[in-house]
């Protein structure tokens, strides 16, 4: 009890000093060196430079990518009717936000980054912690920036190249590119990179809000005989429980990213106010966006025309738009690219958390000294993401990474409960009803159980597999703390090839 007491005066300060952290913004843009603060210039760790705004648009600008552009029909062909499938797009905004309120908890007892990992640690030790970093550096954060980065690359072409498919070739280079130059941007400056984000969340939420008018425009007059008779099955339409939970997968990869800002909690001011708050506002407003963007899309094209549409706003773009067609594909390139950004941006501060405490490679922790960007755990993910998109094929990767991940936040949502009982007097800032995390924590079980009963594959096997094989690499490498010789010269290697030094730990 003693030890759990120091653990929150321990905890209570870092939060104070995040509250008088205010070394944000300095300079606007990230030109020259950053970090003035006279308190903070002996070490290098990561600054607190995302405020409120930034917060925002860390949450909204990484969940808004390219899903709602695009996977309307694929929910639509998965639920058979316009009312359900209007019913599972407001479901899965509702879920992503119970889902935040108790990562806001979370996020207020552990203000470490690394969202999942740092809740893991705490709740379950070290094992479950690992066993979430090897899976979401490995596969499911790079898997997101592949997928993000190829659907910039595919608007982007489609946006200069009219008439014929863009060559496959042609959007690989673009997503190898745009993966490089956000790696850049990030690894150049904290400021830099959560103003791009700013930037491209602003124009994302323009150009929703041009779909939004337009939808809305057409209503009034009088275009409203595609929303009659919504919950009457389309043609060739069956709803299972089991498929049920695939339309589910569409569209929670839609509103991904609603964790995104738990990864960065070192880095928020007052992360015990601007946490909470960010997800308060962020999550309902990109629920609301999207339920109005489904209307109207109805208001534009027939149900039938929206699955055959391969891009649901670029074909609303071209019925609507006139001349200013392109405006479509060029919203969608700019949304995917924030998104992107946003993805990177939490990514490497996981890879950093993780690396940091000893369960990945120890380079990956180190800090640009002037910089305080975690520039190595950054080109790590961009390495990995790059192979990704080389490989291709990332399209069927959205369902397994949607199960994996299911699989991590319901963890988090067991964590909370566990952590009710194992620290019931650690303070909570922010305390969420029990009853948010009970029914987020059944959901998930749901969304991981119905696929595999509807539709078994071979798949499933394999990321449950993968997800066991990092215990072999947890007992040698991690529990028994063994590291290769040549490890210590690669770390100084790169200590002096890229300017980072290594930071201190938070859990000790
Ligand atoms: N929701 C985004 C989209 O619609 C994808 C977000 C990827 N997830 C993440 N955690 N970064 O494309």
């Amino acid at each position: 009890h003693q030890q759990e007491q120091q653990l929150h005066v321990r905890k209570q300060k870092e939060i104070k000093s995040g509250d008088l952290g205010d070394d944000e913004d300095g300079g606007g843009g990230g030109g020259g060196l950053e970090g003035t603060d006279p308190e903070e210039n002996n070490s290098v760790h990561l600054k607190r430079r995302v405020g409120l705004v930034s917060g925002v648009a860390l949450i909204v600008g990484t969940m808004i990518g390219s899903g709602i552009f695009v996977s309307p029909s694929g929910l639509l062909v998965r639920t058979g009717s316009i009312g359900i499938s209007f019913l599972v797009w407001t479901a899965c905004g509702l879920l992503s936000l119970c889902g935040a309120l108790a990562y806001a908890e979370l996020g207020t007892m552990n203000t470490s980054s690394g969202a999942e990992y740092a809740y893991f640690m705490d709740a379950f030790g070290a094992p479950p912690a690992f066993l979430f970093s090897w899976v979401s550096t490995l596969v499911l954060k790079p898997s997101q920036m592949a997928i993000i980065s190829l659907s910039f690359a595919q608007y982007a072409v489609e946006a200069f190249a009219a008439d014929c498919d863009p060559p496959e070739e042609v959007v690989k280079i673009v997503a190898l590119l745009a993966i490089i130059l956000i790696l850049l941007v990030n690894c150049y400056s904290v400021n830099l990179a959560t103003g791009v984000q700013n930037a491209f969340t602003a124009a994302k939420l323009i150009a929703i809000l041009v779909v939004i008018a337009g939808g809305s425009y057409k209503l009034i007059q009088g275009n409203t005989q595609h929303l009659k008779g919504a919950f009457d099955t389309m043609d060739g339409g069956t709803v299972n429980i089991g498929r049920l939970a695939t339309a589910f997968y569409t569209g929670l990869w839609a509103y991904d990213g609603w964790n995104n800002l738990n990864y960065v909690t070192e880095e928020i001011k007052n992360p015990s106010k601007n946490l909470p708050r960010s997800i308060m506002i962020g999550i309902p407003l990109v629920t609301l966006c999207y339920a109005l963007i489904n209307i109207s899309y109805l208001a534009v094209m027939s149900p039938s025309e929206m699955i055959e549409s391969e891009a649901v706003a670029v074909t609303f773009g071209n019925r609507i738009l006139g001349v200013m067609a392109w405006l479509m594909p060029l919203s969608v390139a700019i949304s995917t690219f924030g998104s992107a950004n946003g993805t990177l941006f939490a990514a490497g501060r996981l890879c950093f958390a993780a690396s940091r405490e000893g369960h990945l490679l120890d380079c990956l922790s180190y800090v640009h000294v002037r910089r305080f960007t975690p520039a190595p755990g950054l080109i790590f993910h961009s390495l990995v993401a790059g192979a990704m998109v080389l490989s291709g094929n990332i399209d069927s990767l959205i369902d397994f990474f949607s199960f994996t991940a299911w699989i991590f936040y319901g963890g988090a949502m067991l964590a909370l409960l566990v952590m009710r009982r194992t620290r019931p007097n650690h303070p909570r800032p922010y305390k969420c009803p029990l009853i948010i995390p009970v029914l987020v924590l059944g959901i998930s079980a749901y969304l991981i159980v119905a696929p595999i009963i509807d539709k078994p594959q071979i798949e499933y096997l394999y990321a449950a597999g993968f997800i066991l094989a990092g215990m072999l690499v947890y007992l040698p490498f991690v529990k028994y703390g063994y590291v290769p010789k040549f490890m210590e010269g690669v770390n100084a290697f790169l200590q002096m090839l890229l300017e980072v030094a290594p930071t201190a730990a938070a859990f000790d």
